[in-house]
C-alpha cells in the first residue's frame, strides 16, 4: 500500500515535471528506414505532437528491404513506399541517408543528441552452416544474391557465374528461397519489364541454369514458405516440378502438426498435387525444379578441375524427431547423398549484427529487449537502457512480412509512450538535447555527405526516367557513385 502511494506520487511529480518540458520537442532518432523504422516514425509522429523525428539510413535510398529485398516481380508489395514517403515528408520528420550508425556516428553520440533512439537497422548478415567448404567460390548467400538482382549498391560486384553450370542448389525452403528460385527459373522476358537491376537481367539472359534443387532439412509438412509464393513458383512457364512421392508420406506427428496449422496444410496440399502432376513440358528450353526434403547439408565439395570452386553438396538424409507438434527437428541418419552443381545459394536466414556499445544476444541474433525497450543484457536482472529502443528484425529476429513490422512498431512506440508517461525517461527527457542540429553539425564536421529526402527524390526521378526508356517502372542506379551523382541537381546520369 505504502509502495503504491510512493509510486503514484512519483508518477504525479514526473508528469508535472515533464509538462514543464513540453515546450522542448521530444527529439527522436530512428536508425533504419525500412518498414520497422518508417512505421515507428509514423506512429511516433501521430502519438506526440511535440515529437521531432529524424530517420537515418546508411544507404542513399530509403525503405530497406522493400527496395532491396522484395522481388522485382512483386510490384504490388512495394506500393507501401508511398505511405513511407509521406512519413519522411512530414513537417516534423527528416530523412538523412548515407549516414551509418557505427561509422558516421556512434551509438553513444546518438544517445547524447536525442531523447529517444530507436534502432531499426534490420539484419544485414547471414546465418552460417559452419560446415566444410562454405568458403568455396560459387557458394553464395541468398542475401547477397537478392541484393545483386535488386540493385543494392553493396551487391553490384557479386557477379554470380550462371554460365558455367546448368545446376543450382538452393538451401532452405522459406520465401526467400522461393524468390531466388523464381528469379533463376522465370523466363527473362517476364523479368525484363520489372525493376530488376539491368546487370542482373543481362546475366540471367545468358544463364545456362536449367535445373534447380530446393533442399529442406525437414519434410513437406514443415516447409517454411507460404501458399501464394509456392503457387507462383509452381506456375512458372516451361517448368517441370519434381517431388519424390515417398517424401509425402506423413507420420502421425506430421498429421497432428498439419491439423493445427492451416498454412502448412495448404503448402502440403499444393506440393502433393504438384508431385502427381505429369511433366507438362518437353523441349529445348525445358527447366526443372526439384523439391528435395529430409536432407541436411554436410559439406560443400570442391571441383577437381576448377580448384577453389564448388562442384556439389553432400547431404545427410534426415528423419524427424520431436517432443510435440510443431517441434519436430531434423536428425541425421548417417546416410549420405551428393548433388552435383556449379552454384549454391544458402537461404537459411538473415542475421543482425551489433554496433559498438549495443547489448546483443549473440545466440538469438537480436538486441535483448522488453517490448522494444533495450535491456543491458540477457539475464533476468538486466537493467533498462534508458532512451534506447529497438524495432523490426533487429528486435524479433529475421522473420515476418512487411506488415508484421507495423505491429512491432506499435508495440515499441507504446513502450516509449508508457515510459514518457511513467517518468522512466525523465533524466533523458530533462536534458536539453541538440537533436537534429547537433547531428547535422557532427556530420558536417566529419565531412559526411548527407542524402536528404529531396536528394532521394532526384535519384527516384532519374531511375524512373531511365526505366521509362526501357519499359520498366524504374532502372535502379546500382552503384554508390551513380546514386550519389544523381543527387546533384539536374543530373541525367546516362541513357
Ligand atoms: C529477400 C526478401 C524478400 C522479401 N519479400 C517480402 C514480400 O514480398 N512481402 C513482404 O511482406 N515481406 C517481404 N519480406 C520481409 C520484409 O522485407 C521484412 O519484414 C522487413 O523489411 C523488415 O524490416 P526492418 O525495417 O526490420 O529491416 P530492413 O527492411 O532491412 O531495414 C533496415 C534498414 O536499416 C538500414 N541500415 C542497416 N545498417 C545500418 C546502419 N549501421 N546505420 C544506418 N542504417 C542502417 C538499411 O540500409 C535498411 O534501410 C522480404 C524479406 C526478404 C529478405
Ligand atoms: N513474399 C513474401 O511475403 C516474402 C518473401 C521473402 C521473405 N519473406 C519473409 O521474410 C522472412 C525471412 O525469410 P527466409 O526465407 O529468409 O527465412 P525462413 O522463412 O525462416 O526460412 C529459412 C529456411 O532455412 C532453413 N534453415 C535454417 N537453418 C538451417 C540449417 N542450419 N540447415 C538447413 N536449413 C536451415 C529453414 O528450415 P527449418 O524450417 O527446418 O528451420 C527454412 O527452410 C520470412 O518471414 C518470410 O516469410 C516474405
Amino acid at each position: 500500500m505504502f509502495n503504491m502511494r510512493i509510486f503514484r506520487a512519483t508518477k504525479l511529480l514526473c508528469r508535472s515535471f515533464s509538462n514543464t518540458l513540453h515546450s522542448e520537442p521530444l527529439r527522436v532518432c530512428v536508425v533504419g528506414s525500412g518498414p520497422a523504422g518508417c512505421y515507428t516514425a509514423e506512429k511516433m509522429l501521430k502519438a506526440r505532437e511535440q515529437a521531432q523525428v529524424d530517420i537515418i539510413d546508411r544507404l542513399p535510398t530509403p525503405f530497406g528491404l522493400v527496395r532491396s529485398g522484395v522481388a522485382p516481380d512483386h510490384p504490388e508489395t512495394k506500393i507501401v513506399v508511398n505511405q513511407f514517403s509521406r512519413v519522411a515528408q512530414h513537417e516534423r520528420c527528416s530523412f538523412f541517408g548515407n549516414v551509418t550508425l557505427g561509422s558516421s556516428v556512434s551509438l553513444a553520440e546518438l544517445r547524447g543528441l536525442y531523447h529517444v533512439v530507436v534502432l531499426a537497422y534490420g539484419a544485414e548478415s547471414d546465418k552460417n552452416l559452419g560446415i566444410p567448404g562454405e568458403n568455396l567460390k560459387g557458394v553464395l548467400s541468398a542475401r547477397e544474391f537478392v541484393w545483386w538482382y535488386n540493385g543494392h549498391p553493396d551487391g553490384q560486384n557479386l557477379d554470380p557465374d550462371l554460365k558455367s553450370t546448368d545446376t543450382a542448389v538452393i538451401l532452405g525452403q522459406g520465401n526467400v528461397a522461393l524468390d531466388v528460385a523464381r528469379i533463376l527459373l522465370r523466363p527473362t522476358l517476364e523479368l525484363a519489364s520489372t525493376d530488376i537491376a539491368s546487370h542482373a537481367l543481362a546475366t540471367l539472359e545468358e544463364s545456362s541454369i536449367r535445373v534447380v534443387y530446393l533442399v529442406g532439412r525437414r519434410g513437406p509438412a514443415q516447409a517454411a514458405c507460404t501458399a501464394k509464393e509456392l503457387r507462383e513458383v509452381l506456375g512458372i512457364q516451361n517448368l517441370d516440378i519434381s517431388i519424390q512421392e515417398s517424401d509425402l508420406l506423413l507420420t502421425p506427428a506430421d498429421e497432428e502438426e498439419l491439423k493445427s496449422n492451416r498454412i502448412h496444410r495448404r503448402i502440403f496440399e499444393l506440393l502433393s498435387k504438384a508431385a502427381t502432376s505429369r511433366p507438362r513440358h518437353a523441349g529445348l528450353n525445358q527447366r526443372r525444379l526439384h523439391f528435395v526434403f529430409f536432407r541436411k547439408p554436410d559439406c560443400f565439395q570442391e571441383s577437381k578441375d576448377n580448384t577453389g570452386h564448388v562442384s556439389g553438396v553432400r547431404f545427410e538424409k534426415t528423419v524427424l524427431k520431436g517432443v510435440g507438434p510443431g517441434n519436430q527437428i531434423a536428425v541425421g541418419t548417417g546416410e549420405f547423398e551428393d548433388i552435383k552443381c556449379g552454384i549454391v545459394l544458402k537461404s537459411i536466414g538473415y542475421k543482425s549484427v551489433p554496433v559498438d556499445g549495443l547489448p546483443f544476444d549473440h545466440k538469438k541474433g537480436i538486441v535483448p529487449n522488453d517490448k522494444g525497450r533495450v535491456l543491458s543484457d540477457t539475464s533476468d536482472t538486466a537493467a533498462l537502457e534508458e532512451g534506447l529502443y529497438v524495432c523490426g528484425w533487429l528486435k524479433r529476429g529475421p522473420t515476418g512480412i512487411v506488415a508484421t513490422n507495423l505491429y512491432c512498431a506499435e508495440e515499441t512506440v507504446s513502450s516509449i509512450l508508457e515510459d514518457l508517461e511513467n517518468g522512466v525517461l525523465i533524466s533523458s527527457r530533462a536534458a536539453l538535447k541538440p537533436g537534429r542540429n547537433g547531428l547535422l553539425k557532427l556530420l558536417h564536421d566529419r565531412n559526411v555527405r548527407i542524402v536528404s529526402f529531396n536528394d532521394w527524390e532526384k535519384i527516384d526521378s532519374e531511375e524512373r526516367r531511365l526505366g521509362s526508356l526501357r519499359n520498366k517502372p524504374r532502372e535502379k542506379l546500382a552503384t554508390w557513385n551513380e546514386l550519389l551523382t544523381a543527387t546533384t541537381e539536374g543530373t541525367e546520369y546516362y541513357t
